[in-house]
């Protein structure tokens, strides 16, 4: 029963986070492309409000329910492959979030907040927005992956 709900929970916080990685990212894109300075800052806006709740909610979860429910269900945390690996797999999308993506929506939170009330958007923020994008989508990768891992338990 505290198994199920543990992994309930991971789960959980599985959807959340992967679904509001992927689908900010297309909000985010065509509020950028209005062209709309009061648009693309509440957008910015958003985005931070909804990293808070939704990506850093679904790493607690997908941490509290996974480290749970293995301990519950007997497994030792880094004994099977595809426990370590999903792990692994998790800590780099971590990180590339904590040291690329975060940095780069402060910035441009900042400039955002600058021409919230309309004016010139400046270049900095369209290049922020750009390497934003890729580096969202290189840190969607390793979490894909280890939800194949999680799944397939090769
Ligand atoms: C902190 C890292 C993680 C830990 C400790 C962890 C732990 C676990 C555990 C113990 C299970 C239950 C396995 C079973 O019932 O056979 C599980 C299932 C699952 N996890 Fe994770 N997990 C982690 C990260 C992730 C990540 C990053 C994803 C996806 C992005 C993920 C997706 C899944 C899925 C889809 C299942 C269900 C698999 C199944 O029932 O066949 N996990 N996880």
């Amino acid at each position: 029963m505290l198994y199920d709900v543990l992994k309930t929970l991971h789960l959980l916080g599985v959807v959340v986070l992967i679904g509001n990685v992927t689908v900010t990212s297309f909000w985010k894109v065509f509020a950028d492309r209005s062209g709309d300075p009061r648009i693309i800052a509440h957008a910015q806006y958003l985005v931070t409000v909804t990293d808070w709740f939704f990506t850093l909610g679904g790493i607690v979860l997908i941490v509290g329910g996974g480290f749970g429910a293995a301990h519950v269900g007997g497994m030792p945390p880094f004994a099977a492959g595809w426990l370590a690996g999903s792990e692994a797999l998790f800590l780099v999308s971590g990180m590339i979030w904590l040291f690329m993506l975060v940095p780069i929506q402060v910035r441009q939170a900042r400039q955002a907040r600058a021409f919230a009330e309309g004016g010139p958007i400046p270049d900095a923020y369209w290049r922020n927005s750009r390497r934003w994008l890729v580096w969202g989508i290189v840190a969607t990768v390793p979490l894909i992956s280890a939800l194949y891992l999680m799944v397939a338990k090769p």
